[in-house]
């Protein structure tokens, strides 16, 4: 895997773990970042060493701590729409992710902190997590997603309460909402993170992608959600995984799965 001069890479057992190294700002995403994550998704598109992968943030203190606010000075309305765009398209792409994505929320994730963690499949936190989309204090929305995925994971009311407040809340009051999915002691955050991404990968790799696309086929507008896993759970059945799960059962073993 390529050097990067924001994100730091660690291949083990199939696992990518992703870590943003801009600890002196708070990792937050500059246009660097954001390019460097578009980069490094690609990769996990595409190795088949890959099987998923985790994202966390350098140092104690924070996940990421929003977007560069210095890229913000000087922006028009164009360069506005432009910033969004480049954010949705890779966030977009961290969520459709064939492959499994954790975020290891390791502290503060603000703006699009929180965003990036939302665009991942699933979300766990540190005690020490704190969690926040405080765009309106400085004159904005979300840009990279957060007024759309912040409403699907928590629902209208709390997501237009925590958007117009810019209230910053913590961990427990996140997984309260549906915002995380579960709260670890800060030192077992990656180890617990790990398992969870072993555990998932440990199972037939189509039938996990079919599920993230499935899913979030819900989300779609003018997808019928139901007619997609109808596709999909005949793509599944059609797989040699499949004949392999059952097979497994049939005969009191463990399945070894071929992503096939
Ligand atoms: N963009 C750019 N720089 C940021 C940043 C951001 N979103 N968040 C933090 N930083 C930088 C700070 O400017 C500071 O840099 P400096 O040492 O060169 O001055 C450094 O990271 C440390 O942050 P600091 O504010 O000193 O830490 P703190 O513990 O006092 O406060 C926060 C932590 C997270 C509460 C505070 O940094 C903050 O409010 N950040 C912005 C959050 C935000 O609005 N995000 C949404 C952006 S759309």
């Amino acid at each position: 895997m390529k050097q990067f001069s924001t994100l730091l890479t660690d291949l083990t057992d199939g696992i990518l773990l992703i870590t943003i190294n801009r600890e002196d700002k708070l990792n937050a995403l500059n246009k660097t970042v954001i390019s460097e994550l578009d980069e490094v998704i690609d990769e996990l598109y595409k190795d088949p060493e890959i099987k998923g992968a985790i994202i966390t943030g350098k140092g104690p203190k924070a996940f990421v701590a929003g977007a560069d606010i210095t890229e913000f000075k000087g922006l028009n309305e164009e360069g506005g729409k432009a910033l969004a765009r480049r954010g949705h398209e890779v966030f977009n792409k961290i969520e459709m992710s064939p492959k499994p994505i954790i975020a290891a929320v390791n502290g503060f994730a603000l703006g699009g902190g929180c965003e990036l963690a939302m665009a991942c499949h699933l979300r766990i936190a540190s005690e020490n997590a704190k969690f926040g989309q405080p765009e309106v204090k400085l004159g904005i929305i979300p840009g990279y997603g957060g007024t759309q995925r912040l409403t699907q994971l928590i629902g209208k009311g709390k997501a237009l309460e925590l958007l117009m407040t810019a209230d910053t809340i913590d961990a427990v009051c996140a997984e309260k909402l549906g915002l995380v999915n579960d709260v670890v002691q800060t030192v077992e955050l990656l180890e617990i993170s790990r398992a969870m991404i072993s555990k998932i990968t440990s199972m037939a790799p189509i039938a996990i992608a079919e599920v993230i696309q499935s899913v979030y086929a819900h989300f779609k507008d003018g997808i019928d959600g139901f007619d997609t896993e109808t596709e999909l759970f005949g793509k599944c059945v059609a797989t040699a995984d499949f004949v392999e799960g059952t097979n497994a059962f049939l005969e009191k073993r463990k399945a070894n799965f071929k992503g096939q």
